[in-house]
């Protein structure tokens, strides 16, 4: 017997709802599935920012990592992304780069485009 699951349908602009702005703060980490793809929601400088929930590394759940200030760093091998960008800040010479989302923010609830 299969599992049933509703599938999230997103606006005109390809933003999908995600979760409540009050559930997403400063130094933690939220995570959500959106028709099985899984998106971390935290907070920098006063900003919603949304990543991918799969390192671009070797795929580990950056959910279970660290967010301080603008560092994601991931729990597996400790590969640190800066959230501003994307971009690897730590170790040097590597080519990953986490996947960032653009949000938006519509009475209280975070829309994510995906
Ligand atoms: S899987 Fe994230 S640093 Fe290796």
């Amino acid at each position: 017997m299969g599992i049933f699951t509703a599938k999230i349908e997103p606006d005109a602009e390809g933003y999908y709802p995600a979760l409540p702005q009050a559930d997403v703060r400063e130094g933690e980490m939220r995570r959500v599935t959106i028709n099985r793809q899984k998106v971390v929601f935290t907070m920098y400088a006063g900003e919603v920012v949304a990543f991918a929930g799969r390192c671009p590394h070797a795929g580990a759940d950056m959910a279970q990592g660290v967010v301080s200030g603008w560092k994601a760093i991931c729990p597996e091998h400790h590969y640190c992304f800066d959230l501003r960008n994307g971009r690897l800040a730590w170790p040097p010479d590597e080519p990953y780069r986490l996947r960032l989302y653009k949000t938006k923010l519509v009475a209280g609830l975070i829309f994510v485009q995906l």
